[in-house]
């Protein structure tokens, strides 16, 4: 038996839309925060059933999410050479589906715990790119800490893969982060059934019918580049204009799709005002929101449980997670 853990990511700049569909290759890159408090443990072990099994947060499951979880498997055992099937454990610390990144925690410890089981030697790039194809943020969470994920040019995904944003020559060179160390999240679990549209059916609906999609791809570039250059050489309030301007560009785009998708609850409304007047009261957070109703206020550690506090203020808060940055998925020894 093999078994790995990885942690979801966030985005501080979106990915959203998609050039190859079927490899799940991204048109633009992204850029993302692996948090420590979103975690998946996953076990996979060869055995001799007649098809794979899967159990998530002790509940077997079948249809829709076993036939994700084979095709992915299909992928690994092309690579191995084998038709053996597994059986799948795989255990969450938070709310499944809804838009809080689970299936990027949830494909980068497959990746790791099914390369492991089948005998397959992959680079870090590898194992991303493999991840990649469960899902597209999946890719983020092989690496810890701030990731950047690149489109890539080639037909085949090969260079469709994230890596760290700082270098192992830079953190000894001293990036310490007060560019990394200080950021952390506040994640606002809104109280909202499981979303409509999900994040693939939702970017492609966007790319193929809204109006605004061409000038999203051409803002990505922008802030890809503008985010990098202010994570290490620039102001809080000027990175958080970036990251909350992708977010909102992004559901803008979205929300001008025919017919227009709508993630924001009236609550993901209320969470953002609040997230902006802390920062008007010298507080150092800005909100991002994914394929869903959740707020996330990224944060620095000494703000975080007043961030916190502020945003469990609202009756519809069913839930405030605080998180620190995350560290790259692996193997383990044993679940927990
Ligand atoms: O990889 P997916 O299919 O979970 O898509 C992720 C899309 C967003 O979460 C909305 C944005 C992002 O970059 O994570």
């Amino acid at each position: 038996m093999s078994i790995a853990t990885a942690c979801a990511n966030i985005a501080l700049v979106k990915y959203w839309g998609k050039r190859d569909a079927v490899l799940n290759l991204p048109e633009r890159g992204s850029l993302s925060l692996t948090l420590d408090a979103l975690r998946t443990y996953t076990s996979v072990e060869k055995f001799s059933g007649n098809s794979d099994e899967l159990i998530i947060d002790d509940q077997p499951q079948s249809g829709k999410a076993l036939k994700r979880v084979t095709e992915f498997l299909d992928l690994v055992r092309a690579e191995a050479k084998t038709t053996e099937r597994a059986r799948v454990i795989s255990k969450t610390t938070f709310p499944l589906a809804a838009g809080l990144a689970s299936s990027a925690s949830g494909f980068a410890a497959l990746a790791v715990a099914a390369a492991a089981e089948y005998g397959l030697k992959l680079s870090a790039a590898e194992l991303s790119a493999l991840a990649r194809r469960g899902s597209g943020s999946a890719a983020r969470s092989i690496f810890g800490g701030l990731v950047r994920m690149d489109a890539g040019k080639k037909a085949d995904g090969s260079d469709a893969v994230a890596r760290p944003l700082f270098s192992r020559e830079e953190y000894l060179q001293g990036v310490t982060f007060d560019q990394l160390a200080p950021f952390g999240a506040v994640i606002a679990v809104a109280d909202a059934g499981a979303k409509e549209v999900g994040s693939t059916d939702g970017m492609e609906a966007t790319k193929q019918t809204s109006p605004y999609h061409s000038a999203w791809l051409d803002q990505v570039d922008r802030d890809l580049a503008e985010a990098e250059r202010l994570i290490r050489d620039g102001t809080f309030s000027e990175l958080a204009e970036i990251v909350e301007g992708s977010c909102l560009a992004m559901h803008a785009d979205a929300m001008a799709a025919r017919p227009g998708i709508i993630y924001f609850k009236p609550v993901t409304l209320w969470a953002i005002d609040r997230v902006r007047e802390l920062r008007k009261n010298f507080l150092h957070t800005m909100f991002t929101v994914d394929a869903g109703p959740h707020v996330v206020a990224f944060t620095v550690p000494e703000h975080m449980q007043k961030v916190a506090k502020a945003l469990s203020e609202h009756p519809q808060i069913k839930q405030v997670i605080t998180s620190r940055a995350g560290e790259g998925a692996h193997l383990i020894e044993r679940m927990p």
